[in-house]
């Protein structure tokens, strides 16, 4: 058993939150274990808690067309998101759950060992760029310890906002270059702050 099947295990055994007891299933992410990259999202919606499999849903069939666009399929990359169990009612996550399931996120990272790691959305962006606002920094990438950070508007943003539709658009077809020239990627002036929620 690979150490990330092992992972899931441990996550599947996870009762730290509140949320765990509704859930239908734990949905701790998928895709190649040596992908570039990983793309991180919110959290689980209602089909992902259905399916146990993150971005499965309307917002995910944009993100396999989004990825269609540079050339890559799903099972090429890693699809993960901050939060593993779907918030009650699709509310946002809280704080304290994304505290709580740091830690899971901070592990795969570990041993998938990405390249490039990608966030949709404010939530997994807070995590990695501090104090910025998405407006200001989507599409665009900076480099820590060897990876390179990328910022995305939210899939299902673009979906219910049409004008989001072609920056999110515009912003995915940069990637393939990040990667080819990770070396022009500017290193990050700072450590990425404790989380935040008040300012994403
Ligand atoms: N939105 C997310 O952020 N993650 C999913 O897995 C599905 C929708």
């Amino acid at each position: 058993m690979s150490a990330l099947s092992e992972l899931y295990e441990e996550i599947a055994l996870c009762r730290q939150c509140e949320i765990a007891k509704y859930r239908t299933k734990v949905v701790p992410g998928e895709g190649a274990e040596d992908a570039d990259i990983l793309f991180i999202g919110e959290a689980p919606g209602w089909h992902e808690d259905q399916q146990g499999r993150p971005f499965v849903g309307p917002a995910g069939l944009y993100l396999d067309e989004l990825l269609a666009s540079i050339n890559l399929k799903r099972e090429q990359v890693y699809i993960a998101n901050v939060i593993k169990c779907r918030p009650t009612g699709n509310r946002d996550p809280l704080p304290s759950e994304i505290h709580n399931c740091r830690k899971w996120l901070e592990r795969q990272i570990e041993l998938i060992h990405p390249r490039m790691i990608v966030t949709l959305g404010r939530y997994s962006m807070a995590m990695f760029f501090s104090g910025k606002g998405i407006s200001k920094i989507h599409g665009t990438a900076q480099k820590r310890d060897d990876i390179i950070y990328y910022a995305m508007y939210h899939p299902a943003a673009a979906l219910h906002q049409q004008s989001l539709r072609q920056t999110i658009e515009t912003d995915m077809l940069k990637i393939p270059s990040l990667l080819t020239q990770a070396e022009t990627v500017p290193a990050a002036k700072q450590e990425p702050q404790q989380l935040n929620m008040f300012e994403v």
